[in-house]
């Protein structure tokens, strides 16, 4: 699979008070082409700040200060103004965190269509941009005459929906969802991943989505990485992160939520708290709460690594291995 995005070694940094707090640590992992990527981890581990980090669309405090984002081969960091309008919308769009709060409550969703298409210089009449506009809407299954309502007038479930429609509307190469469904219910949340994986296959963009619903991560995703204070801690095929992970962490999330099918299990959680990013100790960032820890978590930081071509974790004593990936294990561990 060809990559769309590949991300090296990326570093974000805040810039507070109290002095610089990196938010984001050596991450790196790519997205294929037509492929889904899911990103999870508790609150504060990072998420977010990735996708802004893809869309470039950090403001100080935060310094994007390390690595390279490259999007079908160009360097998203070193794009100029001109480059970036182009690659905002076109190459990749983003539905927020606070997708339903996106809208302007005070133009209607006719106008703030429009407004994307006439900064994109991709329409040449008001009446062309009304006509695509409501193309989208009809993608998204809402009635077209809709079109000149305000975001009021909608449902949220609806508006979320219209958020969509307008993160399509330059046919991007890649669409970053951040917790786009949080809010609805899971009946609504479904129709609209339903609608976005169909839209996937139909024109064939990429996705990176980001939730904390585990279970609705493992169905809609390819692949699933888990970051853990900032850090990216396993990447694997979402089938098997959680049934057979390798990252003492993702073991710990996957005995954290309860499954709808299979005998009756006690669910564990993970002891302990998330990490204070602005203190953070020698080794391993998840020594302090891991139940398999040694001294060389203490001492030594882990970096993520390959253990076979489709699964990576940063853990010194990965747990459930293969044979072949205690090999390549051994390895990593002598160095
Ligand atoms: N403007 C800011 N100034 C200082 N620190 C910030 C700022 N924005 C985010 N952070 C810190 O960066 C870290 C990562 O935040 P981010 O929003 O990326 O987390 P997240 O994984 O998306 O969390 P959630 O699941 O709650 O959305 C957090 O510790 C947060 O406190
Ligand atoms: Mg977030």
């Amino acid at each position: 699979m060809k990559k769309l995005v590949d991300v090296k070694g990326l570093c974000v940094d805040y810039i507070t008070f109290d002095g610089r707090v990196r938010a984001v640590n050596d991450v790196s992992f790519h997205i294929g082409q037509g492929e889904i990527l899911g990103l999870a981890g508790e609150s504060g581990c990072g998420k977010s700040t990735v996708a802004f980090s893809l869309m470039r669309l950090h403001r100080p405090p935060a310094l994007i200060s390390e690595g390279e984002i490259l999007f079908d081969g160009k360097d998203v960091l070193e794009m100029d103004d001109e480059e970036l309008c182009d690659y905002r919308w076109k190459g990749a769009s983003m539905v927020f965190q606070s997708a339903m709060n996106c809208l302007n409550p005070v133009k209607t969703i006719e106008y703030q269509f429009r407004d994307i298409f006439e900064a994109h210089n991709m329409v040449k009449s008001k009446q062309e941009a009304i006509e695509k506009a409501k193309s989208l809407l009809r993608i998204v299954d809402i009635p077209e005459e809709r079109l000149f309502d305000y975001p009021h007038q909608f449902s949220g479930g609806m508006r979320q929906r219209v958020v969509i429609a307008m993160a399509l509307a330059l046919n991007p190469k890649l669409l970053i969802m951040d917790e786009p469904t949080t809010a609805l219910d899971v009946v609504v949340q479904r129709e609209i991943l339903q609608k976005v994986y169909e839209l996937k296959e139909q024109f064939g963009f990429s996705i990176l989505f980001i939730t904390h619903d585990l279970s609705l991560m493992v169905e809609f995703c390819d692949r699933i990485g888990i970051m853990y204070s900032g850090q990216l801690v396993e990447l694997a095929p979402s089938k098997q992160i959680l049934d057979i992970p390798h990252h003492p962490y993702a073991q710990g999330l996957g005995g954290s939520f309860p499954t709808l099918i299979g005998e009756l299990q006690e669910m564990k959680g993970i002891p302990g708290t998330p990490l204070d990013l602005s203190n953070v100790p020698d080794g391993c960032r998840f020594a302090p709460r891991c139940t398999a820890v040694q001294d060389k978590c203490r001492k030594v930081e882990p970096k993520l690594f390959q253990l076979n071509d489709k699964r990576w974790a940063a853990c010194h004593f990965p747990v459930n291995l293969t044979h072949a990936e205690q090999a390549i294990d051994a390895v990593v561990l002598e160095d």
